[in-house]
């Protein structure tokens, strides 16, 4: 007779028949990088998550090459912003500085460069704006510029996150003229209009000045429509896939891992890390256990690598268990 329980029978038993495991080669953390000098500030709804200047990110960097990850995303917080976004694509913008010290400085370290305009725009909006519309193809030439100035400063991927269509095939054929034809580009394809996001906006300084992101991201009632965005960006160019959020679509992300052959990355995005940290600090659940389980359920999904800000905490549980 069939009893499932005979393989639950001991720690040994079940570590043997396990089918996913978190690997710390397959974390991504996300870093702010703020414009001055001297700043290492909180995000109040972040707790442990900070913006550094450059004077002190190597702080931020020896902690994440102690905890062993080997790989960052990086959002930069200008000081000066404009309707035209020309802090992205300005060779000293502060991303273009945190890669070059990043690459001088850490020179292993994978960097992941998010290309978008919203942090850098006066209206907050990830494309260029006219009479109250986010215009689409005329935002393509300003993303180009801005994902060729970080493969030039030292970026190894460009992930761009503003969702404006063709940005994927515009940025491939940029960078291949720009002698950058070996940089991947990890595109966040399934990105939903999610109010998940709002921490991350209040680290970023990237909240939509007016209005929202619904005529550029996906409705989050539409699971179908994020394959017909993922078989485009692949056609396009793109090297690895993005979903985006990751808890509340994980039904999204087993769809993409089902019918695509490429490697597919979870974004555990702000609102959820502060979900599972509001409750754990309340002492309302055990903060480990929550993520590990939230990360391996995005595992078993179907993602192959997994952006969180709980990267750290992870990689030193995983060095507890060993
Ligand atoms: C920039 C961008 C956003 C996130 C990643 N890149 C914000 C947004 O689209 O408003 C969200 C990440 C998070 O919430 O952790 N476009």
């Amino acid at each position: 007779m069939d009893r499932m329980r005979r393989l639950r029978n001991n720690a040994a038993i079940r570590d043997m028949v396990r089918e996913n495991h978190i690997r710390v080669d397959e974390l991504i953390y996300p870093i702010f990088i703020i414009e001055g000098e001297n700043i290492c500030n909180p995000i109040l709804s972040m707790p442990g998550i900070f913006q550094y200047s450059i004077d002190r990110l190597s702080e931020e960097m020896n902690r994440v090459v102690q905890a062993g990850v080997r790989a960052v995303l990086l959002f930069g917080i200008p000081k000066h912003k404009d309707e035209v976004g020309s802090g992205a694509y300005d060779e000293q913008g502060i991303t273009q500085q945190a890669i070059r010290f990043i690459r001088k400085n850490y020179p292993d370290m994978v960097i992941i460069a998010d290309v978008c305009l919203c942090e850098y725009t006066s209206h907050g909006h990830c494309g260029l704006v006219k009479d109250g519309k986010i215009l689409n193809d005329e935002t393509l030439p300003l993303l180009e510029k801005t994902a060729v100035s970080y493969a030039r400063a030292g970026a190894d991927i460009v992930a761009p996150s503003d969702m404006m269509d063709k940005r994927v095939a515009a940025i491939r054929k940029a960078l291949d003229q720009e002698g950058f034809s070996d940089i991947p580009i990890m595109s966040y394809s399934a990105k939903f209009a999610s109010c998940f996001y709002s921490p991350f906006r209040d680290a970023a300084h990237s909240a939509p000045g007016f209005g929202d992101r619904k005529t550029y991201q996906m409705d989050p009632a539409n699971g179908r429509e994020a394959l017909r965005e993922v078989e485009e960006d692949i056609l396009e160019g793109a090297d690895f896939i993005i979903a985006k959020p990751a808890l509340g679509y994980m039904d999204v992300m087993k769809d993409i891992a089902t019918h695509f052959n490429i490697p597919l990355v979870a974004y555990n995005v702000s609102g959820e890390y502060s979900m599972v940290k509001a409750a754990a600090m309340n002492g309302w659940v055990d903060e480990k256990k929550m993520v590990m389980e939230n990360i391996v359920g995005f595992k078993r999904a179907g993602a192959k690598m997994v952006i969180t800000y709980h990267a750290l905490d992870v990689a030193k549980w995983l060095k507890e268990m060993e």
